[in-house]
């Protein structure tokens, strides 16, 4: 059997095939064949181009990172110069410049907005000529640029060729300019991976992307995850509105960010910027601030410039999420399982609006991997929920009296023998006795989360271990007023309400003592979860391993964690022990009026609630059958709403989930 011989026309459809598939992965993030099929494609085409040099064109998915490394860049001129904006640091800075256009030309009061993320990376420009990508270019100085051309071609979401469907037509010089950046996801992944290979890491998407571009070698640079989104053309078919641009250079197949919002007028925007806050953390790259653009273009070049800064737009920067500080010290702390967590004493320093005096530093290896030493500058990030971290040290910035650290030998709070576990990075104190757990466990015991004991703080919960009143968790529960008294800033008052809200806190839902109780891997949605299965503490105390993994969510460790606490005597003792002081909590199972009404249903819950609490409106939904999950997605059958919500809210919207007033979730249980 013959085989037909391969004709352009086959190289040509499996070429485009190829960038087809490209494009859905990279720059809709929505592929439609697997990672294998597609490397298939590729094995194919780079066969035909072996046997066929003369087809290959420069589209070709082969030449993304074809180029031999470059001497240095070559400058380039760019057609239009590529601003930059003025910025603006609040709400009222947005009044300002609003104030001040409207007062230059009276249009502005009605017009349309349109607010994209400023994302945190750098310009690009793109040249097509004929379609096809011919240039990538730096910014520079706004009017002239270096040519970074064989390295933008390494980006997968840069189309080599426009437009990738339809038959739009551009103009045969085309300009475009875009963010080069790379996703937070991509970034932790990369540093995962070079982690485990005991390379360098990096320390922040920005400085990567940017190192990255002006590498000199395009392999290097097709080893990173940089991406790109586009947010305006530069030169060739320019649009009227910012909002039809977007859509426009969408079509041609460039990714846009789908995060940018249209305002109708200045009172919509101001109503966007407040959701701004909640939304960076979501967005996956990192985000310095928003830029606001007026949507009429024309209106918005007629506004002109101040200074170098076009009129038109404006960044609204956020509080910087990422400052410098000088490394003081480093102090130890015991965790509640035991664990060591080395963490930075800083010198106070604003960040994103909060002062920051300690930062953790994750591990002694973290430190060692870093080079971390005490009196060094140090990079630090406060983002979001999460506790504010050391990124790593300015080494440019040494004097040389800087001192290396040694992580220490023994607890350095009960003085004991220290261990690392195998396979893990922690040190352990596996003294069961060391107050530090004591004090960290109780702590925890005693919170909002758990068995919620107002007005019983981490000080007042030192006094008590290191005093000596309590040494389980359970002694809290023999503790009286003459004893509180005693303590250092007990008054009578102070000491009574704690004793009451003791007293209180005995029946306790069974779930916030699950919780309490501080098995690791266990916390408020695992003792949630096993609250609605068991009917008290023996009960679950009974499960096995196989029984609790059967339970949606629960892993093995999970499993394997609950089992081994009720291992250890130390921790039934204490059990028997709160059971002889009175703690009866109380049950979920079969508790309170039930019903399966809202069976095998998902709820999300946002917003502030006037009908139920936020902790109610959980049980309400649980018991009467359905689920409580924390973000919106395909899966959720029911958004609940409150006043002002968040963005939860506007996915729902998107995603066409149903939506209940708090009433409307009553009247589903009730009516029916
Ligand atoms: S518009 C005149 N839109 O932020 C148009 N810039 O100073 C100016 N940036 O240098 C740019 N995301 O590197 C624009 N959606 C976005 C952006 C964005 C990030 C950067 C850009 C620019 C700086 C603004």
């Amino acid at each position: 059997m013959t085989m037909d011989p391969i004709t352009l026309q086959d190289y040509i459809k499996i070429k485009n095939e190829i960038n087809f598939h490209n494009y859905r992965y990279h720059v809709l993030d929505d592929p439609l064949v697997s990672d294998y099929e597609y490397d298939q494609m590729l094995v194919q085409l780079r066969e035909i181009e072996a046997a066929h040099p003369e087809w290959i064109s420069e589209d070709s998915p082969s030449q993304r990172s074809g180029a031999a490394p470059a001497e240095q860049f070559r400058k380039v001129s760019h057609p239009a110069p590529i601003l930059s904006l003025a910025n603006a640091f609040s709400k009222d800075d947005i009044y300002a410049w609003f104030d001040r256009n409207q007062k230059l030309d009276e249009r502005v009061k009605n017009t349309a907005f349109v607010v994209e993320p400023k994302i945190d990376g750098l310009t690009v420009v793109l040249h097509y000529e004929k379609n096809f990508f011919t240039a990538g270019v730096t910014r520079g100085d706004g009017l002239t640029g270096e040519d970074i051309t064989a390295n933008i071609r390494t980006i997968k979401s840069v189309p080599l060729k426009i437009p990738v469907s339809g038959m739009i037509q551009v103009p045969e010089t085309f300009v475009v300019r875009a963010e080069a950046f790379i996703n937070k996801r991509d970034f932790e992944e990369m540093n995962a991976r070079l982690c485990k290979l005991g390379e360098k890491t990096y320390q922040n998407p920005r400085n990567t992307a940017a190192g990255s571009l002006r590498q000199l070698d395009p392999a290097l640079v097709a080893n990173r995850p940089l991406t790109i989104l586009a947010y305006s053309v530069v030169s060739g078919n320019q649009k009227q509105t910012q909002w039809e641009t977007l859509q426009y250079l969408k079509s041609l197949g460039f990714p846009v960010s789908k995060h940018a919002t249209y305002c109708k007028n200045f009172n919509e925007l101001i109503l966007q910027l407040d959701k701004w806050n909640d939304l960076r953390e979501e967005i996956p790259y990192e985000i310095d601030g928003i830029v606001i653009k007026i949507d009429d273009l024309m209106l918005a070049e007629n506004l002109g410039f101040v200074g170098k800064d076009p009129r038109g737009a404006i960044a609204l920067k956020f509080p910087a999420q990422e400052v410098s500080t000088q490394l003081n010290d480093i102090g130890v702390n015991v965790g509640r399982t035991g664990v060591l967590t080395p963490f930075a004493i800083l010198e106070p320093v604003e960040v994103g609006g909060v002062v920051v005096k300690q930062a953790t530093l994750h591990n002694f290896d973290f430190i060692a991997e870093r080079d971390i030493r005490i009196g060094d500058r140090v990079m630090i990030k406060r983002a979001g929920d999460v506790i504010p971290y050391v990124i790593g040290p300015i080494v440019d910035a040494r004097k040389g009296k800087e001192i290396p650290y040694t992580p220490p030998d023994k607890c350095p709070v009960c003085n004991q023998e220290i261990e690392k576990l195998d396979g893990e990075v922690a040190w352990y104190c596996v003294n069961s006795s060391c107050p530090a757990q004591l004090i960290r466990n109780l702590e925890h015991f005693v919170s909002r989360q758990a068995i919620d004991i107002e007005g019983l703080g981490i000080k007042i919960v030192e006094q008590l271990v290191n005093s000596g009143l309590i040494r389980d968790m359970a002694d809290l529960y023999a503790l009286n007023e003459e004893q509180l008294i005693k303590l250092e800033g007990f008054a009578d008052k102070k000491a009574k309400k704690i004793i009451e809200s003791i007293e209180k806190s005995k029946n306790s839902p069974l779930n916030k003592v699950i919780n309490a109780l501080g098995i690791h891997g266990i916390g408020e949605s695992a003792s949630q979860e096993l609250a609605q299965r068991y009917e008290d503490i023996n009960s679950l105390r009974a499960a096995s391993i196989d029984e609790l993994m059967a339970i949606e969510g629960f892993g093995p460790n999970m499993a394997e964690s609950i089992t081994d606490w009720f291992k250890i005597e130390k921790n039934n003792k204490m059990i028997e022990k709160l059971y002889t002081f009175g703690v009866r909590p109380r049950p979920i199972v079969h508790s309170n009026p039930q019903s399966d009404t809202l069976s095998g249903k998902r709820f999300v819950v946002t917003g502030t609630l006037k009908r139920f609490s936020r902790n109610s409106i959980k049980s309400y939904i649980t018991e009467n059958g359905g689920k409580v999950v924390d973000s919106v997605s395909t899966k959720t059958d029911f958004l609940v709403l409150g006043e002002n919500p968040g963005s939860k809210y506007e996915q729902a919207l998107k995603l066409g989930i149903q939506i209940l007033s708090e009433d409307d979730l009553a009247e589903m249980v009730v009516g029916n």
